[in-house]
């Protein structure tokens, strides 16, 4: 068991969620993955559910203030008081000084991968719209072809895995993101993981580099 404030960066695929959940099932941390409690809002038809759909479809990053305003209220909750892991947040420069001011973060693990594999990776996922389990096709198929095997919802593509909307987040991802591995480093956090190989080899360095 660790006890650790983890920040997962990497581009869209890049294999982000699979690792948190390998990570929370391990440690038992809490998880704060800001595009599943987008998407949660989405499923509620919520006001915020509503404004961000919209963008996300589109492949555009969800503004700060939004952003800052959930992962705040998700910091007060009990369960991060032993340790969290963040997935998909900070994502600008903007959300990592605003976050650096209301919590500490003890590693940023940076998976790295290529674009050839992030294109495989998106095209192939599928996710439950009910229970947002996530599948790949090739990879880690569910048990019945497009049915998920928690709770038997039929499964989807996500909007944003479109080609055009990837080739959106791919270029947010670049300009508003990929600085925040400067920020991290010159803080002397940043571990780089190659997340381009398999998920339980992955999660093997990342084990190694959270000690
Ligand atoms: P979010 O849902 O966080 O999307 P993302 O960052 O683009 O990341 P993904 O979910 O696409 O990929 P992942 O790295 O988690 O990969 P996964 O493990 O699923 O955010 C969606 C949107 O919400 C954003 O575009 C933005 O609009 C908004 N948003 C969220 N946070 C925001 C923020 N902080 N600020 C502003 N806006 C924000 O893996 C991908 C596939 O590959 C899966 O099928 C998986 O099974 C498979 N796979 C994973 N690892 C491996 C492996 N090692 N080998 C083989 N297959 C693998």
């Amino acid at each position: 068991m660790i006890k650790m404030n983890i920040v997962l960066l990497g581009a869209p695929g890049s294999g982000k969620g699979a690792q948190a959940e390998k990570i929370v099932a391990k440690h038992g941390i809490a998880v704060i993955g800001t595009g599943n409690m987008l998407r949660e809002e989405i499923k509620k038809n919520s006001e915020l559910g509503k404004k961000a759909k919209q963008v996300m479809d589109a492949g555009q990053l969800v503004p700060d203030g939004i952003i800052l305003g959930i992962v705040n209220e998700r910091l007060k909750q009990p369960d991060c008081k032993n340790g969290f892991i963040m997935d998909g947040v900070p994502r600008t420069i903007a959300q990592a000084e605003a976050l650096g001011k209301i919590t500490k973060i003890d590693i940023v693990l940076d998976l790295e991968v290529s674009e050839k594999v992030i294109i495989e990776r998106l095209s192939g996922r599928r996710f439950c719209p009910n229970c947002l389990a996530v599948y790949h096709v090739i990879n880690t198929p569910p048990k019945k072809n497009g049915i998920c095997d928690k709770c038997g919802s039929r499964l989807e593509q996500r909007e944003d895995d479109r080609p055009e909307a990837v080739k959106k987040r791919l270029q947010e991802y670049a300009l508003k993101t990929k600085p925040l591995k400067e920020f991290y480093k010159k803080k002397g956090i940043l571990k780089k993981i190659d997340g381009g190989q398999p998920i339980e080899k992955v999660f093997s360095d990342i084990e190694n580099a959270i000690g």
